[in-house]
C-alpha cells in the first residue's frame, strides 16, 4: 500500500503519519509540506516525528515539497512517476484559522487546494482510496440543541460560524462530485482538543480557547450546554480503523456521540485543582459580555459588573490591558459552545472495534498542565 498525505505537519496531521507509518502494511509514505521559516520540508517532516519520539524511517515516510494555493501543484504531482503507485490519498490539510482575515486564503486553500489534489488524484491509475477529512461542524449554527446524523451534511443553506466551516463544506462538496463512491471515505471530526495520553498535545488549537475561557474565569456561556469533543489520539486512531475496515457508509463523524459529550462545567471541575492562583469558574448570563468588552477597553466597570469585583481585579492585574484581545478572539467560541450539539458517533462504532472516546472531563486534566504554556494574546489574534 501506498500512501499520499497532506497536513502531516498539523495537529491531527501528524498523528496520522506517526500512526501511519508503524504500519507495516504501508509500504510508502509520501507527505505532503510546504517548506516556512521554519524549515524546509524535510526538516519539518523530521520534526513531526520527533515531538513524541517516533521513529522516521526516511526510506519509507518521504516528503514532497507542495503549496495548495500553487494552482499548478495539480499538474506538478502529475510529472512524478512513482506516485503512480499511490493507492490512497489522504487529504487532511486545511487553513484552518478563523480569523475573518483568513477568508480569503480559507476559501484558496481549502476550495482550491482540494481542487488541485482532486484533479491530480483522478489521474492516478492504482487509486482505491481517497479519504477526505472534513469537519463535523459544517453542520452550521441553525442545528441546535438537538443530536446530529451524518446524513443532516452538507447543508448549502447552512450558516456557518466562520468561514472555515463554510469552506471545509465546499470542500467536502466537490470531493464527492470528483470521486466515485465506491473509492471515497469521508470522515467528519468533531472539535479536537488535546490529547488523552500523557503527552504535550503537538497544537494548542482549540486548546487555546479552553486556555482563555481559564484565564478569565468569568464566563458567560450557559455551563451545561453540551459539548462535542474528542482527544487527537483517537480522532487518528478512528481515522486508521475506518481506512481499513469494512465500512457500510461513505460519510462518519468521529466524535463524542451522547455517550462521551460534556459540558463546560465539567470541563473546567477538571482543571480547577490545578490553577489556585486565579478566582474560582463563575458562569453568567451572556448578556455580560458585553460589560465585559467595554470594561476591557475603558477599564471602568459599569453597574453590571460591580457585583464581580474579585473578577475585576485579577483581570487588572492578570492581562496586563489585552483582555480586549483575548474576549473577541472567544467570541466564535462562546456561540459554539452555545450550539448545544452532540454528533451521532454510531457509524463509527458499529463498523470498528473502537471504544467510545475518553470525555475530555476524563483526560484535560493530563492536558491541563500545559494551558499555561499557551500564549492567549498570540492565540486570540488567529484563533
Ligand atoms: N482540530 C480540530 O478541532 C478539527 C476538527 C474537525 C476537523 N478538522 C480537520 O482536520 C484537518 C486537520 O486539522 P488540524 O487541526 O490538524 O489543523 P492544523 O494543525 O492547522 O494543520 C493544518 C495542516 O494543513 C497544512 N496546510 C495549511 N495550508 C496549507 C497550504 N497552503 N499548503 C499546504 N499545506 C497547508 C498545514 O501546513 P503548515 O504546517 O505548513 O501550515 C498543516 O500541516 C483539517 O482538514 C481540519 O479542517 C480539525
Amino acid at each position: 500500500m501506498n500512501v499520499f498525505l497532506t497536513g502531516a505537519t498539523g495537529f491531527l496531521g501528524g498523528e496520522l503519519a506517526a500512526l501511519l507509518s508503524k504500519l507495516t502494511k504501508i509500504k510508502r509514505l509520501y507527505c505532503l509540506i510546504r517548506g516556512d521559516e521554519t524549515g524546509d520540508p524535510p526538516h519539518r517532516l523530521r520534526q513531526v516525528f520527533d515531538f513524541h519520539g517516533d521513529a522516521f524511517d526516511n526510506t519509507r515516510i518521504i516528503p514532497v515539497e507542495g503549496e495548495l494555493q500553487d494552482d499548478k501543484l495539480a499538474e506538478k504531482l502529475m510529472h512524478v512517476k512513482e506516485f503512480r503507485e499511490i493507492d490512497t490519498v489522504i487529504h487532511a490539510a486545511a487553513d484552518t484559522s478563523f480569523a475573518p482575515a483568513s477568508a480569503a486564503s480559507n476559501d484558496k486553500v481549502n476550495i482550491g487546494g482540494t481542487l488541485q489534489i482532486l484533479n491530480w488524484v483522478q489521474t492516478l491509475p492504482s487509486l482505491t482510496t481517497f479519504l477526505y477529512i472534513g469537519t463535523a461542524s459544517i453542520c452550521g449554527t441553525q442545528l441546535t440543541n438537538c443530536h446530529i446524523h451524518e446524513d443532516q451534511s452538507p447543508n448549502t443553506a447552512a450558516l456557518h460560524l466562520v468561514r472555515h466551516c463554510y469552506t471545509k463544506m465546499q470542500g467536502e462538496i466537490e470531493v464527492t462530485r470528483a470521486i466515485p463512491k465506491e473509492k471515497l471515505l469521508v470522515v467528519r471530526p468533531s472539535i479536537i482538543m488535546g490529547d488523552s495520553r500523557d503527552v504535550k498535545p503537538r497544537s494548542c488549537v482549540i486548546l487555546w480557547a479552553l486556555a482563555a475561557v481559564n484565564g478569565i474565569r468569568l464566563i458567560p456561556v450557559n455551563p451545561e450546554s453540551v459539548l462535542d469533543i474528542i482527544p487527537v489520539d483517537y480522532a487518528a486512531n478512528a481515522i486508521a480503523e475506518l481506512l481499513f475496515s469494512k465500512r457500510r457508509w461513505t460519510t462518519y463523524h468521529i466524535s463524542a456521540g451522547k455517550q462521551s459529550a460534556t459540558n463546560l462545567a465539567k470541563v473546567s471541575g477538571a482543571i480547577e485543582g490545578l490553577f489556585n492562583d486565579r478566582p474560582p469558574f463563575k458562569y453568567v448570563r451572556r448578556q455580560l459580555l458585553p460589560h465585559m468588552k467595554r470594561w476591557s477597553k475603558k477599564h471602568q466597570p459599569t453597574s453590571e459588573l460591580l457585583g464581580f469585583p474579585e473578577y475585576v481585579s485579577y483581570w487588572s492585574s492578570a492581562f496586563n490591558g489585552n483582555l480586549r484581545i483575548v474576549l473577541a478572539g472567544l467570541e466564535p467560541y462562546f456561540r459554539f459552545m452555545e450550539l448545544n450539539q452532540t454528533l451521532d458517533n454510531s457509524r463509527l462504532l458499529a463498523d470498528t472495534k473502537l471504544p467510545a472516546p475518553p470525555s475530555p472531563h476524563e483526560y484535560l486534566r493530563k492536558t491541563g498542565k500545559y494551558l499555561n504554556d499557551i500564549d492567549l494574546v498570540a492565540g486570540a489574534l488567529d484563533p
